[in-house]
Parts: C-alpha cells; sequence; structure tokens
C-alpha cells in the first residue's frame, strides 16, 4: 500500500494515512489503502489496541478530496459517501479500541475519521472542523452524525453552520478530544495509552467497546439487557477466571492470554 502503512508494535496495529504531499486528503485511492489495512487489522484477532495518525507533522487528514470530488454526478457522490461511511463505521465497530492521534489538521472527512475512532487524543496544532457548507455539501462521512453525538448538539450545529475551525484547547473544553499533548509527545501518548489498554483482558476490552456502541444506538432497557448479556459472556472466559483469581491471590503482575 502506497497512501496508507501500516505496521504492528506489540499487539498494537498502527494506521498511517499517507500522503503528505496533499495534507493526507482522502481521495478514492487512499480510501481503497485504508479500506483496505482496516480489513487486515479486522481480521487479526492479535491486534487488541489500533493507532490511526496521518504522515508529517502538519496534517491529520485535511477532508476528502476535494479535487477529485468536485465534478462528481449525484449518484457518483452516494456511491464515494457510502464507501467512506462504509469504512469509517468499520473503524467504528473493530473489535477492538482505535486510537485517532491528531497531528494537525482534521478537517471534513479528516474530523470525520478522527470522530470514528473510540478516543482522540491531539497535538497542540490540531485543528478541527467541518468546512463542507463552504463548499456547498454537507459533511458526507458521518460528521453530521457523530458530531452531535460527541458534543453538545448545539456546539455541533455551530461548528456546521459556521464552518469554522476549532483549535485543540477548544476541542478538548467541548470534550471532542480527551487530551492536548505537546506534537512531539503525541505518538508516545498514544502509544502508551494503547499499551495500557492491552494490558487489559482483550475480551472484556472488545464487550465493552460492543456494548458501549450498542447501547449508544437504543433505549435504556434494551441498552441494560445488551450490557448484562456481554457481561455475563465474559464469564465463559479463561480471562475472567485469572483476572479475578490474581485479585483474590494479590498477583499484581498479570498476563492475559486471550
Ligand atoms: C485536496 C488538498 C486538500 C483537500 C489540502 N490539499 N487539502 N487537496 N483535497 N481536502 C492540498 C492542497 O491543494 C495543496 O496542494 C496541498 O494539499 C497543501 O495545501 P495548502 O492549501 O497549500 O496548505 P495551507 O495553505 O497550509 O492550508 C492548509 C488547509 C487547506 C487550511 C488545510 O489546505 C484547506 O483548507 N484544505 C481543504 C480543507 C477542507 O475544506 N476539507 C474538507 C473537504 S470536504 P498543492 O498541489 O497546491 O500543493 C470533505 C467532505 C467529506 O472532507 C465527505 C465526503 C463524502
Amino acid at each position: 500500500m502506497e497512501n496508507v502503512l501500516l505496521e504492528k508494535q506489540g499487539h498494537v496495529s498502527i494506521i498511517t494515512i499517507n500522503r503528505e504531499k496533499a495534507l493526507n486528503a482522502l481521495s478514492t485511492a487512499v480510501l481503497n489503502d485504508l479500506e483496505e489495512a482496516v480489513n487486515t487489522v479486522e481480521a487479526d484477532k492479535d491486534t487488541y489496541c489500533v493507532v490511526i495518525t496521518g504522515a508529517g507533522n502538519k496534517s491529520f487528514v485535511a477532508g476528502a478530496d476535494i479535487a477529485e470530488m468536485k465534478d462528481k454526478t449525484v449518484e457518483e457522490a452516494a456511491e464515494y459517501g457510502a464507501y467512506g461511511n462504509k469504512i469509517f463505521r468499520q473503524i467504528e465497530t473493530l473489535h477492538c479500541p482505535v486510537i485517532a492521534a491528531v497531528n494537525g489538521f482534521a478537517l471534513g472527512g479528516g474530523c470525520e475519521l478522527s470522530m470514528a475512532c473510540d478516543i482522540r487524543i491531539a497535538a497542540e496544532n490540531a485543528v478541527f472542523g467541518q468546512p463542507e457548507v463552504g463548499l456547498g455539501i454537507t459533511p458526507g462521512f458521518g460528521g453530521t452524525q457523530r458530531l452531535a453525538r460527541l458534543v453538545p448538539a448545539g456546539i455541533a450545529k455551530e461548528m456546521i453552520f459556521t464552518a469554522r475551525n476549532i483549535k485543540a484547547d477548544k476541542a478538548l473544553a467541548i470534550g471532542l478530544v480527551n487530551a492536548v499533548v505537546p506534537q512531539e509527545e503525541l505518538m508516545a501518548t498514544a502509544l502508551k495509552m494503547a499499551n495500557g489498554i492491552c494490558k487489559n483482558a482483550p475480551i472484556a476490552v472488545a464487550q465493552s467497546k460492543k456494548a458501549i456502541n450498542a447501547g449508544l444506538q437504543t433505549d435504556m432497557d434494551s441498552a441494560i439487557a445488551i450490557e448484562v448479556k456481554d457481561f455475563s459472556d465474559c464469564f465463559a472466559t479463561e480471562d475472567q477466571t485469572y483476572g479475578m483469581e490474581c485479585f483474590v491471590n494479590k498477583v499484581k503482575e498479570k498476563e492475559f492470554k486471550n
């Protein structure tokens, strides 16, 4: 893959959008490679956490490729939107947590890619925004839906209607990102969090992600039923036996197997 790099460090897979000359804009070629990387990670149950970032130190992803998009017909635009959304939803529902390490511009499709991740860590130079209405379109890779679920609806509407970008400190203040760190500490911070997640029982982490995602889409009674099922299913795992044995036997250094 030319436009997306995929590497593995221990149980952490790192996906890097690698089109620095266009600020990592999502052309179809980039989306094709991202899809391949996500498919690879999805099939790799030895991956317990994923970090997604952009190449260089200026941009995470500056959006969908405007030059490529500008002449699309209604049908082609629908196909393109559905394709990006399919990949982003696949990221959102991966078996393990996904951390976005946002190293600069996260605009349009870039902000949307970061929002398809479970956790966002931003460098101090990160800039978030949904500038689409300034281009005559709506957000198209999930922005109208995920932004309003992540931050108060009024803030999401303000960002989308005004098309104004926000800096990292504002993104932190509205809850769009989990943390803001100096650019040079970004990957180390994301990897430290990823490795911390990897130390916990992978099936329990996966079940927690599944329960949170499914619960967010339904009413509270159904959501609680989902939790009861995902919680109790853990009692069929070696990790549950081992994790609780470690507690009662006062074993501090645990190493989960699954
Ligand atoms: C295509 C892009 C691009 C993009 C940057 N580039 N963003 N190409 N699509 N989204 C290219 C530029 O054309 C330029 O190429 C090179 O990257 C460097 O960009 P500059 O503009 O020269 O850099 P700078 O002046 O620092 O400005 C950075 C920027 C600006 C503020 C991020 O590039 C910008 O506004 N980009 C567009 C952001 C945007 O509107 N994103 C939303 C897209 S719509 P050359 O060849 O000239 O060097 C979207 C919809 C998603 O994402 C849903 C679709 C279904």
